[in-house]
């Protein structure tokens, strides 16, 4: 039989059905993740490893493993696999994109319109008691409808954000690697270059996948060009912005305000300088996280990896 390691406890209901099928290694927490060196040791002897995004599959853990056949990661991201490694060594590697484009997409537009708002700064101060009289501006934010919101990377998830902007009476720029002529006509988005987006948008949403290309793509050169009344928003991956960079723009307000839905290092150190900023609103990755689409996300795995030892093709396979 087939073994399978899943790196996380998860749902009986969604293991089951590959209960009969494979021999099944399961991580026995759903909160404590595997260090690497146990991720490694766990996978030796197993033919395909149902990964998350905080999973560390990189080129040595790879090249360790020569039974493994496939790696199905939850999520659509996948930056946490070597996919190149992967394909030298004709491991199939997929991920699970489409079933959380509108959850995301409505996470964005909540930790959006928080950050707006101060809505998390105001709930704190409320709750440790520092509500003691009310004066006209008094935690005022920026308004959200009307503004002009500027989304880079114009994926699935970047259209479905850009379409709840619509309701909101949104001006909508987008920077991407190919124009989306389609969707500017029948949505009214607009394209622009990169500096000119960053220097009008009100609010500014990353939606690229974290790549070489991507990496540091928003730093003090990129936080400089926006306006001073600005948000961005990172629902993408951390790396994406320079978090130094932004620290500093926020501190010395050369911009209004985050929200992050992703850091640099995850689950993030308390000592991350980025924690003391009230102008920031924080949130422990939880982007697709509904338990509908968590639930669709883990369907989409379990289908992959039964597809791989049945000698079919796997949808949403990566390489
Ligand atoms: C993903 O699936 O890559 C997202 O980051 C989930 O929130």
């Amino acid at each position: 039989m087939n073994k399978i390691l899943i790196t996380r406890k998860l749902p009986d209901e969604v293991v089951k059905p590959l209960k009969d099928k494979f021999e099944i290694k399961m991580w026995h927490s759903d909160d404590v993740q595997m260090t690497y060196e146990e991720l490694k040791s766990e996978a030796k002897d197993v033919q395909a490893i149902w990964t998350m995004l905080s999973d560390k599959v990189d080129r040595a853990l790879i090249e360790s493993l020569p039974n493994l056949k496939v790696i199905s990661n939850l999520g659509v991201g996948y930056n946490n696999i070597d996919v190149e490694a992967a394909k030298e060594h004709g491991v199939i590697v997929t991920n699970t994109p489409g079933v959380l484009t509108e959850t995301t997409a409505d996470l964005t537009f909540s930790l959006l319109l928080a950050s707006a708002r101060r809505i998390t700064e105001a709930e704190r101060d409320l709750r440790a008691g520092f509500w003691k009289s009310r004066s006209p501006m008094q935690y005022t934010g920026m308004d959200v409808f009307g503004a002009t919101l500027g989304i880079i990377g114009m994926g699935r998830i970047g259209e479905a954000v850009a379409r709840r902007a619509k309701g909101f009476d949104m001006n909508v720029l987008y920077h991407n690697r190919t124009r989306k002529i389609e969707a500017e006509k029948e949505f009214g988005f607009t394209y622009a270059e990169l500096d000119a987006l960053l220097q009008e948008s009100d609010f500014i949403v990353l939606l690229t996948p974290l790549t070489p290309e991507t990496k540091g793509l928003i730093g003090e050169r990129e936080l400089d060009l926006m306006k001073e009344t600005a948000t961005i928003i990172n629902v993408a991956r951390g790396g994406i912005i320079d978090e130094k960079a932004l620290y500093d723009a926020l501190k010395t307000n050369k911009i209004w305000a985050a929200g992050l839905d992703v850091f640099e290092t995850e689950p993030v150190p308390m000592d991350n300088p980025l924690l003391t900023l009230p102008n920031v609103t924080v949130l422990p990755h939880i982007g697709s996280a509904s338990v509908r689409t968590r639930l669709a996300m883990m369907q989409m795995n379990v289908e992959a990896i039964e597809a791989v030892f049945e000698n079919k093709e796997p949808e949403n396979r990566v390489v």
